[in-house]
Formats: C-alpha cells, structure tokens, sequence
C-alpha cells in the first residue's frame, strides 16, 4: 500500500493529475467534507471502475454552513481519513486550507436555480449556492473526467448536475446509491453527533420512508401517506423539515408527467440534522 500523496495547493493537484494524464490515466474526483464512513468509501470503490487515477477532496467548505451551523464542530480527521484511502490505494488527496480555496479578496458566488428550490433550500437557503462555488472550484481546478456524488444528497446531486452542464464543465456527473447501516439508517459524518438512544430512535428516518413509499406505490392518497408518515416521526420525538414526493429528474412536486418519483426526508432529532430518500415507482393506476 502506498500513502496517497497529499495535495495541498490547486497548483501541486494539477501537477500530480498532468503527470497521470500523461501516462493515459483517467481522472476520478470524489469531492468530500471528511469524517468519512463506507458512504464516502463506495463513492471511491465505484470510482476505481472507471478511472486509474482517484483524487479524493476532503475540504470543509465554509461557504455552505450559515453562521448558526455546525461549520467549527464538523467533524475533521485527516489523519484517519488518508489512512483509509491509502487502504483503497487512492493515488491523490486534496487538502486545502481555507485561505487556498478563498483567497484574500475573494468575491465571486454562484446562484444556482432549478433542483435547488424548496426542500433543503426552506431551511437552509445559503446551502446550495456555497456548495456550488465550492464544486465548481473543485471541478475547474481538477478537470476531472468523472466526478462522484452520492444519492444520499439527492438535491445536492440534482442541483452540480445542473451547473455543470449549464456551465459545459467537461465531467461526466456519476451518482451513486446511498449506503446504510444495518438498521437502515443511512451513513453520514453527521450521525456521530447522535447518543446511544438518537442514533437508535434515528432508525425511524428510514422506516417511515419504506412504509410510506410500499402505500404510494400500492396507490394510497399521497397527500395522506404523507400527513402519516410526519406525524409518526414528529411522534417519535423528530422536528420534521420536510417529507415530501418529488419529481425524479426535476424536483418539483411529483405530478401527472412524473414517471419516476423520489421520497425525501429532513428531520432533527435534537441538534442533529438527518436527510435522507429513496426512488419511488409510479402506481399502475398513477399518482393518487
Ligand atoms: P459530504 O457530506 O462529505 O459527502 C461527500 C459525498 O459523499 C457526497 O456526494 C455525498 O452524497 C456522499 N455520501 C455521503 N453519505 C453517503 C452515503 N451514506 N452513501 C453514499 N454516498 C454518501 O456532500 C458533501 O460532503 C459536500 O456538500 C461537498 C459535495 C463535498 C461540497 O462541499
């Protein structure tokens, strides 16, 4: 096993990517914020089917936390995270400091529309504008052919397919499936913050999500399979954001054209703030 090497500067990155360009290799980016779990490594293994060159990006990006967010006490291991990528044989890291993503004088944003409206945008409208700056910067900065991002953002993954190609960045956008813990809850740096009993109450984000969707798709009132599903999470002690049917590709509100429809959740237990989705296949009779 070899340590990946450990850029910390977009000039020595695109030094490290020249010289595998130049050996033929393809280039795979896998932009995280660190603290990573198997959510974070599968986004890698898939990677590794279709590029010989991996740069992992672990950088806690200020620009998409609002001041009364968790941007100081999101979690940050470096060290343990370059362990596990050295372990799945990861040629490259990117490690930039603050300062080297948003130098002194730096004025530019992104606003970006479509996917972003509603859902996480009503209760963190910064989120999706400042995770955009800072992937677009990644991306411009890596040039990578494939960029992975995992359906557990779903919006998050509908909002860069969107830029990039009203932006006509050169990188093939792959998505990934969400990857659960053995109770259903999905991986996420965020559920260490969760004690003994919210990290088991937190198995209901899930639950209620499965039981939801086998009721859609038996062609149950959507509006009541909804009204259902809030109550039982705000029963079990959750502050529910959202819990809505969307569109698949679009992300309004599921309609008579939707073929394709997504189940997506935000709730808090506590301080801790848990998304998650899953697909839903449209009744043979339609949307009820
Ligand atoms: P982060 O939350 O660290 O997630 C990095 C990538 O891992 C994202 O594409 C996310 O969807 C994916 N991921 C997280 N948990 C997953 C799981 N359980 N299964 C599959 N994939 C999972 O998302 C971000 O960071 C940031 O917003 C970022 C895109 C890096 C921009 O700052």
């Amino acid at each position: 096993m070899t340590r990946p090497r450990v850029h910390e500067t977009v000039a020595d990155l695109r030094e490290g990517i020249a010289a595998a360009r130049a050996a033929g290799h393809r280039i795979a980016l896998v932009p995280t914020m660190g603290a990573l779990h198997e959510g974070h490594l599968s986004l890698v293994r898939a990677a590794r089917e279709q590029a010989e060159h991996i740069i992992v990006s672990i950088f806690v990006n200020p620009a998409q936390f609002a001041p009364t967010e968790d941007f100081d006490a999101y979690p940050r291991d470096n060290e343990a995270d370059i362990r596990m990528l050295e372990e799945l044989s990861v040629e490259g890291v990117f490690l930039p400091s603050v300062a080297e993503m948003y130098p002194q004088g730096f004025a530019t944003g992104m606003t970006v529309g479509g996917p972003s409206a509603g859902l996480e945008s009503i209760t963190r409208p910064h989120f999706f504008n400042g995770m955009a700056i800072v992937v677009a910067k990644l991306l411009l900065a890596a040039l990578p052919d494939i960029a992975m991002f995992g359906e557990k953002d779903y919006q998050q993954l509908a909002v860069v397919r969107r830029f990039v190609a009203d932006l006509g960045i050169p990188t093939t956008i792959v998505g990934a499936p969400t990857v659960r813990e053995a109770d259903g809850l999905a991986m996420s740096s965020r559920n260490r913050y969760l004690d003994a009993d919210a990290r088991r109450t937190a198995a209901l984000v899930p639950q209620v999500l499965r039981q939801a969707i086998a009721r859609i798709e038996a062609g149950e009132q959507v509006a009541t399979v909804l009204a259902d599903g809030t109550a039982q999470l705000t029963q079990g002690g959750f502050a529910v954001d959202y819990l809505e049917l969307c569109d698949a590709a679009t992300l309004a509100p599921v309609g008579p054209e939707s073929t394709s429809a997504r189940l997506l959740v935000a709730a808090k237990l506590g301080k801790t703030r848990l998304i998650d989705n899953m697909a839903v296949t449209r009744p043979a009779s339609g949307w009820a």
